[in-house]
């Protein structure tokens, strides 16, 4: 009889927005000490970086520039 095959749980993926600071910063938080995918979006390159380097023990989390008036890139984001 063939092995069966094993699916491992599928990851599961969050992008926060106005996430450099606030209340975005802390929902990344918790979401990626949960284990999920966190895309860490801010509008501003620099402060986006700075906010993922605090988060710096968590390797789940990922930086991306968005700023939600560009629907054209949140759209790219989420069908990625
Ligand atoms: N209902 C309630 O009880 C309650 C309580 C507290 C807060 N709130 C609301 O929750 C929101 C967040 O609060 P907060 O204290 O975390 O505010 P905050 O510290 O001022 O942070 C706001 C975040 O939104 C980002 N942002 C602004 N315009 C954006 C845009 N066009 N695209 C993407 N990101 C954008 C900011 O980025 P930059 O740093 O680049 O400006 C910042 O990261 C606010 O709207 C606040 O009014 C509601």
């Amino acid at each position: 009889m063939a092995d069966a095959v094993v699916h491992p749980a599928p990851r599961r993926y969050a992008l926060v927005s106005g996430a450099n600071r606030g209340i975005g910063f802390e929902i990344c938080r918790q979401l990626a000490l949960k284990g999920m995918v966190v895309i860490l979006a801010a509008t501003d390159e620099k402060r986006g970086i700075e906010a993922r380097e605090r988060l710096q023990e968590l390797d789940n989390v990922v930086f991306h520039q968005l700023d939600v008036a560009n629907v054209l890139v949140l759209l790219l984001l989420l069908n990625s």
